[in-house]
């Protein structure tokens, strides 16, 4: 049975929800530091700080702080930031040994920054906020903390990924022997509105979220003063996410 359409403005996913969420973190996200199966982030961040030793570093919405340590490691200086109070308090715990790093609860759709733009920001799976305006202000503010000539490191959810599976489920449905028109029925992702479906938004994790394709990436880099370096497909380890993947994207600051 399809489920009753929902309304057409996108919702506004709260701090509430990230609290909570941070507090079971490992239950409720999937975790790109955990399940990366080529390690491809670890091996960008790794690549970017041999070549510029001494540089800075941002974790922007760093979670609990999964990666924040890695950079600890090879930066010179760290800066976490989150919206939810529960994750940068994790994120402290965890970095309790690095005196390079320093954690802000901020809101990066609405709050100033209270630090100066790094050479190197990680933004993972930040920039999924469904309400266009909300996401709009983040894209500028995490891409304005990136210096001239500095890399910003994005993972993104894919939505080639999301169409691919749903043309999958559709064909297995054909395959068990249903209609062209059952498949369709069955297989399509029906919660959303047509303006979400229109602008990438599909559930995940429970959660309406925004995806992304390689050439609005690519679009929206440039609009932002960014030239994209290497666009990658993230596969994951879990059996859950085995056949989905996400984009990690390395772009320069012009
Ligand atoms: C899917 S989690 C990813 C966390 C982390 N980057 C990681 O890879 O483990 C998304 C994170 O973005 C944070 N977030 C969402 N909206 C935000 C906002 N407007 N400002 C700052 N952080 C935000 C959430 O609190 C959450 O920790």
């Amino acid at each position: 049975m399809p489920d009753t359409p929902q309304p057409s403005h996108p919702p506004v996913i709260n701090r509430d929800h990230w609290e909570q969420v941070s507090g079971d973190y490992s239950n409720q996200v999937l975790s790109v530091f955990e399940n990366d199966k080529q390690h491809l982030v670890a091996r960008s961040i790794e690549a970017f700080a041999q070549k510029h030793p001494g540089a800075t570093a941002a974790d922007l919405g760093c979670g609990v702080g999964q990666f924040t340590p890695t950079l600890a490691r090879l930066f010179k200086t760290v800066v976490a930031c989150d919206l939810a109070s529960t994750g940068v308090q994790a994120t402290r715990q965890r970095c309790a040994s690095y005196e390079n790093v320093s954690s802000h609860r901020l809101d990066l759709s609405e709050d100033p920054m209270p630090f100066e733009p790094v050479d190197f920001a990680l933004c993972v799976n930040v920039l999924i906020m469904p309400s266009l305006d909300e996401r709009l202000r983040a894209w500028r503010c995490v891409t304005n903390q990136v210096v001239s000539g500095g890399t910003l490191l994005l993972v993104l959810p894919s939505l080639e990924s999301v169409q691919m599976d749903l043309i999958q489920r559709v064909d297995n449905l054909i395959d068990q022997g249903h209609s062209c028109e059952e498949a369709l029925a069955q297989g399509q992702s029906s919660r959303a509105s047509s303006q979400d479906l229109q602008q990438g938004i599909h559930r995940l994790d429970g959660l309406p979220t925004k995806h992304y394709f390689q050439d609005e990436i690519e679009y929206l880099l440039g609009e932002h003063q960014f030239d994209v370096q290497e666009m990658l497909k993230i596969e994951y380890s879990n059996s859950r996410d085995a056949d989905s993947w996400d984009w990690l994207v390395r772009a320069v600051r012009r």
